[in-house]
């Protein structure tokens, strides 16, 4: 008989909120452990170390439109933890369609994509890496993009000095975003064709 594999239960989808029109939207990986129960973003440790960032950048929370690559919270269990689980391409790429969806009602100008898995969804690129991006502004269908870490991996890194830095990349980032609320990115160019 094969062996019995233990299943990944996700309690609920958790949807993207803040300001119908925000003009900066934050896109994360996904909902953690705390977010999965209170189903809504970025209220547990990650979002605890956001409010730092949004603080140092002077900008308020309630401003922005918070959501995340993939809805869902992808776990395995750990004793009586449920440990975080990268998620696959494919389920980026099956949850872009709600991404899609926001970015349609809410138009921000401004996306922040924290970390790789965001940035891969925002930019439709699997293979697009986040050391490429980092603290940079690029225009994406008509939109600024600006990429800067998860707030999770600033949780993770060991010591104090690169823990700082990333914490001023993620800082520096925010404030780049609001600069460019003054700035129109380029219109997409015309398609040729006859
Ligand atoms: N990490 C994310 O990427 N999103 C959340 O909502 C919480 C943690």
């Amino acid at each position: 008989m094969p062996a019995l594999r233990a299943v990944a239960v996700r309690y609920q989808a958790v949807p993207g909120a803040g300001p119908k029109k925000a003009p900066i939207m934050l896109v994360g990986e996904q909902p953690g452990d705390q977010e999965d129960l209170a189903g809504e973003a970025f209220v547990g440790p990650a979002g605890k170390l956001l409010d730092r960032v949004f603080e140092a950048a002077q900008l308020e929370r309630r401003t922005i439109y918070l959501t995340n690559a993939v809805k869902h919270f992808k776990w395995e269990p750990r004793g009586k933890r449920r440990l975080h689980k990268t998620p696959a391409q494919r389920e980026v790429e099956a949850c872009h369609y709600w991404l899609e969806k926001e970015l349609a009602a809410v138009k921000p100008k401004v996306i922040v994509a924290l970390g790789a898995t965001a940035l891969k969804s925002v930019l439709r690129d699997g293979k697009a890496k986040l050391g490429d991006m980092l603290g940079k502004a690029i225009e994406h269908e008509g939109r600024w993009v600006v990429t800067v870490y998860h707030p999770s991996y600033i949780l993770r890194v060991p010591d104090e000095e690169t823990r700082h830095q990333a914490f001023n990349v993620m800082v520096e980032g925010l404030k780049l975003a609001q600069q460019l609320l003054e700035r129109q990115p380029e219109e997409p160019a015309a398609q040729g064709g006859s």
